[in-house]
């Protein structure tokens, strides 16, 4: 029995898991806190974390019906991500393990994204390969067993997500924009604007999203405040187009250098409607396993993080007290 801990960015997650089963995962969102700045600001999020972890570890353990005498282990996000935000709940899952002489598992917040798809029902087993794109990473992860994954492609600018965030706002959009910025591309016209798709021709693996939004940015200036509202819908489709594009191109290009039997997309951005019907009519042209995880498993949430803890050292009391928090990703999460 783990409870887990993750706030490495804007959302507030705790989440009891029984193995592979999960009994509570526990989301608060702090978007509307941050919507009015038109995106996350870490110190707004820091503070609301310190608010809101000890009553959303309540809410967890209340709805799974344990209590902490039944926890075995505790896990939480020890990085990469916001060093103020990690610093709450790391502080607070030692908070927690402490007086109990409990282990604590720190979790590599990338893994957690993987580790989403070992969770019941139906968990996928390695290898496969992972498709992560979120509002702070997009990478293509190679999984070839439950403890880690090896970075085959990742972003060399923007992550997907922070573009559709910030074309979002550049069509008057709120944030998160994803959401808002897909629902407005189903009226539009994908081909209205013949965006060029980035990195297509660069024959790695990892991916661009500064080029495109640069490339919004002169397209909005020169069709002018009249222009773009006029023409939201097709900018917002076209954009949507070429962000897929880039994304299933590499897709594609790592299923031929890799031998890969399933491929299982993860992030926030994986809620995008598009992204999976492209990434789903590409695995069955080729015969492969498809695992998309629910939605509230694709966004942040500390379930995926408990997943992952299951197959990550766990530190004996008391050896994790001086632990830190890493806001870049050091993979595999090292002893202290
Ligand atoms: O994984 P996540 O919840 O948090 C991070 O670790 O960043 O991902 C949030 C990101 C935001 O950038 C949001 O705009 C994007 O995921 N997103 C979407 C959609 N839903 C969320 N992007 C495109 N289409 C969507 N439907
Ligand atoms: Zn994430």
């Amino acid at each position: 029995m783990i409870l887990a801990i993750e706030t490495s960015c804007d959302d507030t997650c705790a989440a009891v898991v029984d193995g592979a089963e999960i009994l509570a995962n526990t989301i608060s969102s702090q978007d509307e806190a941050h919507a009015r700045f038109g995106g996350i600001v870490p110190e707004v999020a820091s503070r609301h974390h310190l608010e809101l972890t000890a009553p959303v570890v309540e809410c967890a353990l209340e709805e799974a019906g344990v209590t902490l005498d039944q926890v075995e282990a505790v896990a939480v996000t020890a990085g990469p991500g916001l060093i103020g935000a990690l610093l709450v709940g790391l502080s607070t899952a030692k908070a927690i393990a402490a007086p109990r002489k409990l282990p604590l598992i720190p979790v590599d917040h990338l893994q957690g994204h993987v580790a989403a798809n070992f969770l019941a029902p139906e968990p996928l087993e390695p290898p496969f390969l992972c498709l992560l794109a979120s509002g702070g990473h997009t990478l293509l992860a190679g999984v070839r067993d439950h403890s880690g994954h090896e970075v085959l492609g990742q972003t060399l600018d923007d992550a997907a997500g922070e573009a559709f965030d910030k074309v979002a706002r550049l069509l008057g959009l709120g944030f998160p924009g994803g959401p808002a910025l897909q629902k407005l591309a189903e009226e539009g016209d994908p081909e209205a604007f013949g965006l060029p798709v980035a990195m297509a021709r660069d024959p790695g693996l990892d991916f661009s999203f500064s080029g495109l939004k640069t490339a919004m940015v002169y397209l909005c200036r020169d069709l002018g405040e009249d222009g773009v509202r006029e023409r939201r819908a097709d900018l917002a489709a076209s954009f949507q187009m070429a962000a897929i594009g880039q994304l299933t191109a590499k897709l594609k290009r790592a299923l031929k250098r890799g031998d890969w039997g399933a491929v299982a997309l993860g992030g926030g951005v994986a809620a995008n409607g598009p992204l999976r019907e492209a990434v789903a009519a590409l695995c069955e042209e080729r015969g492969l396993r498809l695992k998309l995880v629910p939605l509230r498993l694709c966004t942040d949430n500390a379930a995926m993080i408990a997943s992952a803890a299951r197959f990550a050292p766990a530190l004996p009391y008391p050896e994790y007290l001086p632990y830190d928090a890493f806001p870049s990703s050091r993979l595999p999460v090292p002893a202290p």
